[in-house]
């Protein structure tokens, strides 16, 4: 799956969006499928190029895999977001819901090193429980935690030796029409 999304980089870079704020987020991302999520002044949202002007290449065959093992549907995802988180990264919590049908889930995997995990309810400012994303996990967000606001603390640096420069990769897989 790494070597994959290694050629997935190559055609569509990494960068860094801007939140709606304009600051630079600390996460790089880019996208695969048909779909990339995209974030600047203008708010969040799902476009059909990468920055350069490129198509988004598509979806790794083993990556739709897992989504086929535990998404429960059999339409395929339109998006296949691709984060990548160095030391000192971090995304602050909010919700996934720039996608127009909600009964689909969000599938995420983790690579690389672990990320602490936050997850609360659908409503912000409510208790939220922490847990260890290890390389190798696949988390659903579905049914009643689909709107549930989530967001990752911080990356511990060094745990896996997946990939050679280290970091974390997540990959989010949605239907967004
Ligand atoms: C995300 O919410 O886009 C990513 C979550 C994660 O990195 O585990
Ligand atoms: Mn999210």
């Amino acid at each position: 799956m790494v070597a994959a999304l290694r050629e997935v980089v190559t055609a569509a870079p990494f960068f860094s969006p801007e939140t709606r704020w304009g600051r630079p987020m600390s996460v790089r991302m880019t996208s695969c499928g048909r779909y990339g999520w995209y974030s600047d002044r203008r708010g969040y949202r799902y476009e059909r190029r990468h920055p350069s002007g490129v198509a988004w290449p598509p979806i790794p065959a083993s990556v739709l895999e897992v989504w086929s093992a535990v998404s429960g549907t059999t339409r395929a995802p339109d998006c296949c977001l691709i984060n990548f988180y160095g030391e000192g990264a971090r995304m602050g919590l909010h919700q996934d819901r720039d996608e127009a049908d909600f009964s689909f889930p969000v599938v995420s995997i983790s690579l690389g090193d672990a990320g602490l995990f936050r997850i609360g309810g659908v409503e912000r400012g409510g208790r939220t429980q922490s847990v260890w994303l290890d390389s190798g996990d696949v988390l659903v967000l579905g049914g009643d935690a689909r709107l549930a606001y989530h967001g990752v603390d911080r990356i511990r640096s060094g745990s896996s030796s997946l990939l050679k420069e280290g970091g974390r990769i997540n990959l989010t897989m949605r239907v967004v029409e």
